[in-house]
């Protein structure tokens, strides 16, 4: 079988669950990480059993020939920066989310990653649920009938602590946002990926508790392409947090969705019994008493993804076209609360980077 060797670029948080995912795909392989803080490269290195195989040099892994892929996981704004050397360098690419902060350099790495014939796919992990797989398919094959209202609530608790964890942190040049670029683009991308683009916006970016740079809470009136409304909450300031939460509602039905769990499968007056509609949440339930394995599956899902994308050379689950739709809806609710609750036509009309609040 053919294995794709992979290098992981930025030794953090996340990183740590791209290595899990890495040797939890048999078409997979770890063989090096890099790190601008040698120490963080070399311990990383000890802990998965790569031993000196860690470099400080990007440019020096790259230039590996036994690496066919690397996880882009550095802070956001560095992404494109990172992705198009990996490009330059014939590298596949699994990148983080957000692909990176400004539409502009989304659009420069999705223009390397063609120009040098290489696969890119974002993290969206929220996609691989098996409870957002079954609540697509109602929504995709009609079965809630005329699509009415599509909610998003994303109510988080970061801390003062968390924010100073890290000098990128809640940076518009590196973070790209608050309470929406980093947090809620899962969200965000959750519900495009549900109800289908969204043809215009109305919003508010606020910084309502923490002293930081960038939005901690915002609210935003969707309109989609097919017509049904909705509402996108997002915060990082409210105790305590609740998480994801996703509704949606047609005329026939309504099928809700709170983390990988379905909270709400109705449909009155369908020949769907009780009993079918509690499998679906039972089912779902299930697989969510270990955030910290869920937390894997998803990137683990995305690793064999891009594998077999590779392998079979097809595009990934999650190319980076794909990927950039919930940065760019960030961007027109940036736009809407910086022009004082204006509304905001999609696609945008221009690469529109500015700031939610000034
Ligand atoms: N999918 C998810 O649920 C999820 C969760 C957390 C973070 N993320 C994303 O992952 C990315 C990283 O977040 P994190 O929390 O792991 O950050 P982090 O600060 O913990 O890790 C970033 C690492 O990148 C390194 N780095 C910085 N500049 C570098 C460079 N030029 N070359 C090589 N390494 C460099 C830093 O030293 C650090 O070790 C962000 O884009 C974030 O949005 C995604």
């Amino acid at each position: 079988m053919e294995t794709i060797r992979f290098g992981v670029i930025g030794c953090g948080n996340i990183s740590r669950t791209h290595a899990n995912a890495i040797k939890g795909v048999d078409a997979a392989e770890l063989v090096a990480c890099c790190d601008v803080v040698e120490e963080k490269a070399a311990s990383w290195a000890e802990e998965f059993g790569l031993g000196d195989s860690y470099h400080r040099d990007l440019d020096e892994m790259l230039a590996r020939d036994d690496i066919q892929a690397v996880c882009v996981c550095t802070p956001s704004g560095l992404h494109s920066q990172h992705a198009i050397a990996a490009a330059q360098a014939g590298k596949h690419i699994l990148c983080e989310k957000p692909l990176d902060v400004t539409l502009k350099k989304i659009d420069d790495m999705i223009a390397a990653a063609d120009a040098y014939n290489v696969k890119m796919a974002g993290v969206f992990q929220r996609r691989t649920y098996d409870s957002t797989k079954r609540v697509r398919e109602a929504v995709r094959t009609g079965k809630l009938g005329k699509l009415v209202i599509g909610d998003c609530y994303q109510k988080y608790f970061r801390s003062h602590e968390y924010y100073a964890s890290g000098d990128w942190r809640a940076t518009w040049d590196l973070d790209g946002g608050g309470a929406l670029m980093n947090q809620g683009v899962h969200g965000i991308d959750l519900i495009l990926h549900l109800m289908g683009p969204v043809k215009r916006v109305s919003a508010m970016a606020r910084r309502l508790v923490r002293n930081i740079a960038v939005e901690d809470t915002a609210v935003a009136i969707l309109e989609y392409e097919n017509g049904a409304l909705g509402v996108m909450e997002g915060t990082t300031s409210v105790t305590p947090g609740s998480g994801c939460e996703v509704a949606i509602s047609g005329d026939n039905g309504t099928v809700g969705l709170s983390g990988d769990t379905i909270t709400q499968w109705k449909f009155p007056g369908s020949e769907e019994t009780q009993a079918e509609a509690e499998e679906q949440t039972a089912e779902a339930e299930g697989t969510a008493s270990d955030p910290l394995a869920l937390g894997a599956t998803g990137h683990t899902e995305h690793i064999r993804d891009l594998c077999q994308a590779i392998i079979e050379d097809r595009e990934p689950a999650i190319p980076g076209r794909e990927a950039r739709k919930a940065v760019e809806l960030i961007k027109a609710i940036y736009k809407s609360s910086r022009e004082g609750g204006t509304t905001v036509e999609l696609p945008l009309s221009y690469v529109d980077d500015g700031p939610g609040i000034d």
